[in-house]
């Protein structure tokens, strides 16, 4: 076993399953997911597979007690999302004059409950145990801009309001933490990627109307879409004490799109 100890969030998903198996050659992975049929496949990079709906708050503070007092976390990597219709994406219902309170309760539970609840438990445990922890969120960078409504002129994909809230709200929780637990030695940051749509495999981010997907790579410096491989450096320095002055911080990998 590696010393340290990286929870991981959301660990099946697009970006989920690229940061298990890089951060594995460093550290011992505790992956948590929503289907364990998903998480055996990613066994051979993994310590423990959990199997965990981010929508059962005390399923949760159950789970991620017992994980904080069974192991030494080191590492949190709060990565899961539903992008699904339940959230408003991709479906007419997700725009502001429509979207149901339901579907805003739920991109706030699966964006920002879920992750402080996770957060305040481990960052306790963190405290307790004199752990030098780093905690990364991943954010987004709908949390910094707004997304252009151009973007959707004519097309059934929608990206809704409470993304961008749960975002803009994950990122002020980063700085929370790090100036509140910063005394302890637990640092907080977040990364905000720009567009990386899932081309690999089939999941609720993964839109495959080709106009669309022109139109994203157009709001770029580079003209293209990135790929998780190209999140795993920034997540590998936060992760590590080559970042140990750095805290707070939301940095964005996103093609320059928020500069432009
Ligand atoms: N891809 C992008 O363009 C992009 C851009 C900016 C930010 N982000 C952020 O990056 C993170 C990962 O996104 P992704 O692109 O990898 O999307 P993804 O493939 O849909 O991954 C999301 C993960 O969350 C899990 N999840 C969803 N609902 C859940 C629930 N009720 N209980 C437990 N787990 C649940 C999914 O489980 P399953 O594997 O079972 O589906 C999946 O593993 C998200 O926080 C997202 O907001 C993504």
């Amino acid at each position: 076993m590696l010393t340290k100890v990286v929870l991981i969030t959301g660990a099946t998903g697009y970006f989920g399953r690229y940061f298990v198996k890089e951060l594995s050659n460093y550290y011992s992975i505790i992956a948590l997911g929503r289907d364990m049929k998903k998480l055996e496949e990613l066994s051979e990079f993994t310590l423990e597979n959990i199997c965990l709906d981010i929508y059962d708050i005390n399923q949760t503070v159950e789970i991620i007690e017992q994980l904080s007092n069974k192991y030494d976390i080191y590492g949190l990597i709060n990565n899961a999302y539903d992008f699904s219709t339940q959230t408003g994406f991709n479906t007419p219902s997700g725009k502001f004059e429509m979207i149901s309170v339901e579907m805003m309760r739920n991109g706030l539970e699966s964006g920002i409950l879920s992750p402080m609840v996770i957060t305040q438990i481990v960052c306790k445990k963190m405290i307790e145990k004199g752990i030098h922890g780093s905690i990364i969120n991943i954010s987004s960078m709908y949390g910094l801009v707004t997304p252009d409504v151009n973007l959707y002129e004519g097309k059934s994909v929608f990206n809704p309001i409470i993304y961008s809230v749960s975002k803009a709200a994950i990122d002020a929780m980063t700085r929370y933490i790090a100036s509140f637990f910063g005394q302890y030695g637990i640092r907080c940051n977040s990364i905000a990627p720009g567009p990386f749509p899932n081309i690999e495999s089939q999941s609720d981010n993964s839109p495959d109307d080709k106009e669309f997907l022109e139109r994203l790579k157009k709001k770029t410096m580079l003209n293209r879409f990135g790929h998780p491989k190209e999140l795993l450096g920034i997540l590998k320095l936060l992760l590590s004490d080559d970042s140990s002055f750095i805290t707070g911080e939301t940095i964005c990998v996103d093609g320059g799109w928020t500069k432009k």
